[in-house]
């Protein structure tokens, strides 16, 4: 029987499950049966692109090929969905804004350093807003303020660095930030440097211990709509490896429909008046955040 190019070119379950695994176990994306067409569809292209006569090549690629470290980083663009917008889930934020943030400051009077960490920051648009936020309470003046983005997709690395949005980024601003923190441009809005300082954005994969561990300690982590396409394993480590960064009484903010229920009992949830956060146990002694 004759195939067609296109059913040569169709991932078979064999080699589904091989490509499936590897990215799994490179970045805890998890791609069920249901996703097939989904993996097949997006990684068709990157055949004709290495020149590779069919999936079981590319599988072979992307085990075994000197340049494989740089194709799984490249495929990070198109795997993953980078779905975000400035001032997204307006209840959490308040409970940043009007509660937690006067609490770190209290706690935090000695040694005025604030960390915070937007794991998972697609195209920037939540680390910016973090700094806005920062920036119009003046809570802080005379801080160490560091907000640190990071992605394991280059693409949106890059346009978060770039910083010019266009106008569906702002669907939940109020226009006093557009006015006070951006300048327009010919391709969007740019983001300005006094909100631009605040930030570094960093190219990562939260499944690198070596990288995470070169982070330092962080007062609150945001990881808001990350771990909803990692399977329960993944998130476990995940995880984990927020609550080690996390300082003693600092804060970990997921997205709304997101818990930590039958990960772990290691975060207290606080019912603030604001939303439901996580937080990690202060040291024994009663003791504010170290
Ligand atoms: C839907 S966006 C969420 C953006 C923002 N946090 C928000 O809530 O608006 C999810 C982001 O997580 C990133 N991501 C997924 N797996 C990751 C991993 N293993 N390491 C780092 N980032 C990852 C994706 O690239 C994507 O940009």
């Amino acid at each position: 029987m004759l195939m067609t190019m296109e059913q040569e070119l169709q991932l078979t379950e064999e080699e589904f499950r091989l490509i499936r695994d590897l990215i799994y176990s490179h970045c805890g994306l998890f791609f069920d049966s249901d996703s097939k067409y989904l993996l097949d569809k997006r990684l068709v292209h990157r055949l004709a692109h290495h020149n590779l006569p069919g999936f079981r090549d590319y599988y072979q690629y992307l085990k075994y090929d000197r340049n494989k470290d740089q194709e799984l980083s490249d495929i990070m663009d198109i795997l993953t969905t980078n779905e975000t917008y400035f001032f997204r889930e307006s209840f959490q934020l308040k409970a940043f804004t009007d509660e937690i943030l006067p609490e770190l400051q209290f706690l935090k009077e000695r040694d005025r350093t604030l960390r915070i960490w937007s794991a998972g920051c697609s195209t920037g648009e939540e680390p910016y807003t973090i700094a806005m936020l920062l920036l119009e309470l003046d809570l802080f003046r005379g801080w160490r303020i560091e907000i640190v983005g990071s992605d394991i997709s280059q693409r949106v690395v890059q346009h978060a660095r770039k910083g010019v949005y266009g106008k569906s980024a702002f669907r939940c601003t109020d226009e006093r930030y557009l006015k006070r923190f951006f300048t327009e441009t010919d391709g969007g809005y740019r983001i300005c440097d006094e909100v631009r300082e605040l930030v570094s954005i960093n190219h990562m994969n939260l499944f690198d211990a070596n990288r995470l561990a070169l982070l330092g300690k962080m007062d609150l982590i945001f990881c808001r709509n990350v771990i909803i396409y990692f399977d329960l394993a993944s998130k476990k480590r995940v995880i984990e490896s927020f609550y080690q960064t996390l300082r003693p009484g600092g804060y970990l903010l997921l997205g709304h429909s997101e818990s930590l229920m039958n990960i772990t009992t290691a975060f207290a949830l606080r019912h603030l008046k604001n939303d439901m956060v996580y937080q990690k146990a202060a040291t024994s002694n009663g003791g504010g955040l170290q």
